[in-house]
């Protein structure tokens, strides 16, 4: 099998270490079966996310000491304006602490309580922003983004007919936007392709509807499109980079992600007016906007690291390593999504723990005994995140895909790493039919996955 190459040299390293069983099962109890409250030293390979956990390369390290700490009108802003302006066309730049802070700067403008907000699939805190408002975020992803099984080159698309079918359903007035989260996260960090970002641009525009990206991983995304279209293959990722975001009004970025910052986020924009209006609210919860609740170095930092994440050798590398995990778990018959994803392999725990229905989170359990099996965390992407309760009957309705997501950070990890990961995984597969189910002992009201507390079933 093709080793990932790092296209880097190790210059720094951080100690780990891993604790024994017992004290994992301890821990894990008092964790309530929740991985997010397990203490970051007790875990041994940490694949919770892929945001905000990037090394950092040498030229960022020394970008943080040229931070410039002014208050109002900071250089460092200027560098990232400009960058940001060249990297997507778009002239108008507001920093944000992160992607969430954006989002809610931006829905919390646009959207009211009657509001419907199209995407493929939303990501959890873009449908908590949406939702908190009162209004609705529908998820419109082709069909063969909901099936983990069907092999298809951007499982990230949105369906044009549902779009049109939303618009025709709810009326212009009651849509403010309509965005792509590219690559598509929830759905298995899969592509969407420029054909469908450009597709649905055209539909937005014959009815007037602002239409954004949710770009954290615009880069990987791009390069999906370099590898998967002929079309597009002698084309650089700068150019493709700016082909995609010349289709949209504008785009709010979680800097975690691809700008490989450790904090950061921004929105761009097309749109003078609408900067003015966003300013406002901005000044409100993050601050002035020349440094958006991030200090001066770390506007610096994404600004470097935007420009890194455009390096074709590293792309290559990027998607190789997360693939090199992917295919040692398919050759060992594992059921994970297909093909794989950009930033992470996602296991479908609804095969891989055949025997649990959705109502005792298969994918929670998956993860709970991948951090007592070996050490490793990873994150539930299933019924624990999605499932919901009807007001009127108190039925539960279930996400169509129930997902454990090995997310993989970027320039951290090597393919030893990835290895003890995938033979850990193979371990529990031979086992599987010994996992056990969990119910919700606390349920929160939303984002329920990160604080929910759960108890074994026997
Ligand atoms: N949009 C997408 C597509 C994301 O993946 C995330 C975060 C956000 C917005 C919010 O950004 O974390 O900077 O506030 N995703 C992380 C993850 C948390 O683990 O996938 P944020």
């Amino acid at each position: 099998m093709k080793l990932p190459l790092e296209p880097f040299r190790i210059k720094m390293v951080e100690p780990l270490k891993i604790i024994s069983r017992e004290e994992r099962e301890a821990l894990i109890k008092t964790a309530g079966y929740n991985v997010f409250k397990i203490p970051a030293e007790k875990v041994f390979i940490d694949l919770l996310t892929d945001s905000g956990t990037s090394a950092m390369s040498d030229a960022q390290w020394a970008g943080l000491m040229q931070g410039d700490e002014s208050y109002a009108g900071c250089r460092n802003y200027y560098n990232l304006q400009e960058t940001v302006e060249e990297i997507t066309g778009y002239p108008y730049v507001l920093p944000t602490h992160q992607g969430r802070a954006a989002e809610n700067i931006l829905f919390s403008t646009l959207l009211d309580k009657n509001s419907v907000v199209p995407s493929n699939i939303h990501f959890d805190t873009t449908r908590a922003n949406i939702e908190y408002l009162g209004a609705t975020a529908l998820d419109c992803v082709v069909d063969e983004g909901l099936d983990a099984e069907i092999e298809h080159p951007f499982k990230g698309n949105m369906d044009p007919l549902k779009l049109k079918a939303a618009i025709s359903t709810y009326g212009t007035e009651r849509i403010p936007l309509v965005c792509l989260t590219i690559t598509n996260n929830s759905g298995g960090g899969q592509p969407v392709s420029m054909d469908n970002i450009r597709e649905i641009k055209e539909i937005c525009h014959t009815h007037s509807i602002p239409f954004f990206l949710d770009a954290a991983r615009f880069a990987e995304n791009a390069y999906f499109i370099k590898l998967r279209n002929e079309k597009y293959k002698d084309i650089s990722v700068p150019q493709l980079v700016r082909e995609m975001f010349s289709y949209a009004d504008g785009c709010w970025v979680s800097a975690k992600k691809d700008a490989m910052v450790n904090i950061g986020g921004f929105i761009a924009l097309q749109d003078k007016m609408l900067f003015e209006k966003l300013q406002n609210l901005l000044i409100l919860r993050e601050g002035f906007p020349t440094y958006g609740g991030l200090a001066g170095r770390d506007l610096q930092v994404m600004a470097i690291g935007l420009k890194e994440v455009l390096n074709e050798d590293y792309l290559a590398y990027r998607l190789e390593q997360v693939a090199f995990l992917g295919n040692l778990l398919l050759e060992a018959g594992i059921p994970i999504v297909k093909p794989v994803g950009g930033h992470a392999v996602y296991i479908n725990a609804k095969k891989f723990c055949s025997h649990l229905p959705q109502s005792q989170f298969p994918a929670q359990a998956l993860t709970v005994a991948l951090y007592l099996e070996a050490g490793i965390r990873a994150v539930e992407i299933g019924s624990l995140m999605f499932a919901y309760r009807d007001n009127g009957s108190g039925k539960w309705h279930y996400p169509e895909l129930e997902l454990v997501r090995l997310a993989i950070p970027r320039r951290v990890y090597t393919a030893s790493h990835l290895k003890y990961v995938a033979d850990a995984i193979i371990t529990l597969y031979q086992n599987r039919n010994q996992l056990k189910g969990l119910k919700l002992v606390n349920d929160p009201p939303f984002l329920r996955h990160f604080t929910a507390v759960l108890e074994k079933l026997d």
